[in-house]
């Protein structure tokens, strides 16, 4: 039984790859390491526990040839980070696109069983009821917006999952990540920023009370959803998940962002206080998943808040505290 993990050296596919593994799941790897990093498996390379391959998921032929013996695919690999949203829209929705229609073509001729991918809630982007369930309508605000590369990308990933995949045999299973964090999750997203700018204005952790300006008033929620959390949940979303359904994959903790960054001061003994600025066009103001129909297949998130944000806050400061010591 060999499961396919594209974008396998990323945050969350290097966590699903070990997860998956706990629970005797033999894993190849298909990931081009343009944001994952080989590192993140090289244990498990050394001990020849998986099978890491270096492709482009928007390469046919290499694909093909990463399907090959494949039971069950997990398509991950996608362009994330929101800078890059505006930086190279096109590469987002190229791989997007063609990555999502390469790998559904590769398990339909290579008789895999199932195909399981991984979408977002930027789909539904700001949804009509929080906490938000499966059935929420997807949408893209504003299509001159490059923003919505990426979550233009997923939908049409999610078509082409559930009407070229299903509708031609394969068993498919979506499972929205809402907020996937934890250390080493890379650097373009809001906690690793907000960690770096706590470090340089508080001059290295040394002040012990600073003034910090963010992006809106922070009143914005999100629902923050520890790694190990988000791992065990796209296995059991993926694993026994219904056929031709979709999950949504986090914490039901809404939490607003003026709490994340006071808690991630805490977390490093520097006392906050928020100075507002404005909000980045395209932002959503509330989002928070509800997980009910995730919670019926054995899902439940362990890591609280707290704790998930010590863990991450120190792996961030460290390396920002060496980047700055660095830096002499
Ligand atoms: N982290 C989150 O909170 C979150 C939220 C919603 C959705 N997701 C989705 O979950 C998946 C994993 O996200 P992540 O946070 O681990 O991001 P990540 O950037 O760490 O992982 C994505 C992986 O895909 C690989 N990749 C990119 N382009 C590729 C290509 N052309 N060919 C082969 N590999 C390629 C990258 O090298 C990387 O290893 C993505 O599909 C992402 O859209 C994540």
């Amino acid at each position: 039984m060999t499961h396919l993990v594209t974008g396998g050296s990323g945050f969350i596919g290097a966590a699903l790859v070990r997860e998956l593994l706990s629970r005797g799941v033999h894993v190849r790897v298909l990931d081009d390491h343009s944001r994952g990093r080989p590192a993140r498996l090289a244990d498990l390379v050394d001990a020849g526990r998986i099978e890491l391959v270096q492709g482009d998921v928007r390469d046919a032929a290499a694909v093909h040839a990463a399907t090959k013996g494949i039971e069950v695919v997990w398509h991950l690999a996608y362009i994330n980070g929101t800078r890059f949203f505006y930086e190279k829209p096109d590469q987002v929705l190229e791989v997007g696109v063609k990555g999502s229609l390469n790998t559904i073509e590769a398990a339909l001729s290579h008789g895999v069983r199932r195909y399981v991918l991984a979408s977002t809630s930027e789909t539904y982007n700001t949804p009509t009821h929080v906490p938000t369930n499966e059935s929420e309508r997807l949408m893209i605000p504003d299509v001159t917006n490059p923003r919505f590369s990426y979550g233009g990308g997923k939908i049409a990933a999610e078509l082409m999952t559930l009407h070229i995949g299903g509708h031609r045999g394969l068993e498919t299973v979506i499972f929205r990540p809402h907020n996937v964090y934890g250390p080493d999750m890379g650097f373009e997203h809001v906690i690793p920023e907000i960690v770096e700018r706590i470090v340089e204005v508080s001059d290295g952790l040394k002040a012990k009370a600073i003034t910090l300006p963010i992006q809106g008033d922070g009143s914005e929620t999100r629902a923050f959803c520890y790694i190990d959390d988000g791992a065990r949940g796209a296995a059991i979303a993926g694993l026994q998940g219904n056929s031709g359904e979709i999950y949504h994959l986090g914490t039901n903790c809404e939490t607003s962002i003026a709490d994340l960054v006071i808690g991630l001061g805490r977390a490093l003994g520097v006392e906050i206080t928020i100075q507002p600025g404005p909000l980045q066009v395209g932002g959503t103001r509330r989002r928070c998943p509800d997980i009910a129909k995730l919670s019926t297949l054995g899902y439940t998130p362990e890591v609280g808040l707290d704790d998930g944000l010590a863990r991450s806050a120190r792996w961030y400061a460290d390396h920002f505290l060496a980047k700055r010591a660095s830096r002499g």
